[in-house]
C-alpha cells in the first residue's frame, strides 16, 4: 500500500462513528399575493423560459420596468397575482391572471400564467398555485379563465390545467415562430362558479 493511500484509509471513521447525513429538506412553501419586492425574482423565473423554451412566445427577456408596469397595472385592476415562497424567503414560482382582451364585454374573462423556477417544477407546486389562483379569481368575481398554451414543450402545463377542469376549446397552428420553428397555441377554458354569499348569522 502506498503511503498516501494508507493515510486516506486511516482518516475514514468507522461507519458507526460517521455523522448521519443531513436529512433531505421537505419541499415546503407558502403562497401569498405578490409584492413589489418579488419583481426581480419573478422576472428571473420568467426570463429563463423566454431565453430557453417555446412555452412563451416572448423572445426578448423582460426588463424590470416592464414587470413593474405590469405589476402596477394588474394591481390597479384587482387581478390576482400570487407567488410561492420557500421557508428561506426564495420565490419558487408565480401565478397571475390578466384581462383576456381589453374590450369591456370581456370583463369577466382572464388569461392565466404560471411559471416555476426550474428546481421547483414537477413537485406539486404548480397544482398548489393554480388552485390558489382559481380561488382568488372566484373571490374577485372572475367567471372564465383561459389558458393559451404553446403546442410544443408545454405538456406539463396542459396536464396541469386539465387536472383542474380546464377543457380544450380550440387550437391555432403556425401562429408563432421562435428558435426557427413554427408554433401553435392550444386554448383551454374553465368556468368559475359565482362565489356563494356567506349565510347571514342568526
Ligand atoms: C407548467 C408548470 C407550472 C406545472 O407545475 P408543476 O409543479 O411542474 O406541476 P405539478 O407537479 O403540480 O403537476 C401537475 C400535473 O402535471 C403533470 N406533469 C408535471 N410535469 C409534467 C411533464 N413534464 N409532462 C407531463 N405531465 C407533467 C403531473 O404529473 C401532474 O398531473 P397528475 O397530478 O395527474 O400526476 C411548471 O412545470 C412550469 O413552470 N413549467 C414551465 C413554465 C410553463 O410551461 N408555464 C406554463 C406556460 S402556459
Amino acid at each position: 500500500m502506498l503511503e498516501d493511500e494508507y493515510d486516506k484509509t486511516r482518516r475514514r471513521l468507522p461507519r458507526h462513528l460517521r455523522p448521519a447525513p443531513a436529512p433531505e429538506r421537505p419541499f415546503a412553501f407558502t403562497i401569498r399575493p405578490a409584492q413589489d419586492r418579488d419583481i426581480a425574482d419573478i422576472r428571473e423565473i420568467y426570463n429563463y423560459y423566454v431565453t430557453n423554451s417555446v412555452v412563451t412566445f416572448d423572445e426578448k427577456p423582460w426588463k424590470m420596468v416592464q414587470w413593474r408596469e405590469k405589476f402596477a397595472h394588474l394591481a390597479k385592476l384587482g387581478m390576482p397575482f400570487l407567488v410561492a415562497e420557500s421557508p428561506t424567503g426564495q420565490i419558487l414560482g408565480y401565478a397571475l391572471v390578466q384581462p383576456w382582451k381589453p374590450k369591456s364585454a370581456y370583463r369577466y374573462t382572464v388569461e392565466d400564467s404560471i411559471y416555476l423556477g426550474q428546481a421547483a417544477a414537477g413537485k406539486g407546486l404548480g397544482s398548489a398555485l393554480l388552485k390558489a389562483l382559481l380561488e382568488a379569481c372566484q373571490e374577485v368575481g372572475i367567471r372564465e379563465v383561459v389558458a393559451a398554451i404553446s403546442d410544443k414543450g408545454a405538456d406539463a402545463s396542459i396536464r396541469l390545467h386539465e387536472k383542474f377542469g380546464f377543457t380544450e376549446v380550440g387550437r391555432m397552428g403556425r401562429v408563432g415562430f421562435k428558435f426557427n420553428r413554427w408554433l401553435g397555441v392550444v386554448y383551454l377554458q374553465k368556468s368559475i362558479p359565482k362565489r356563494r354569499k356567506r349565510p347571514v348569522a342568526g
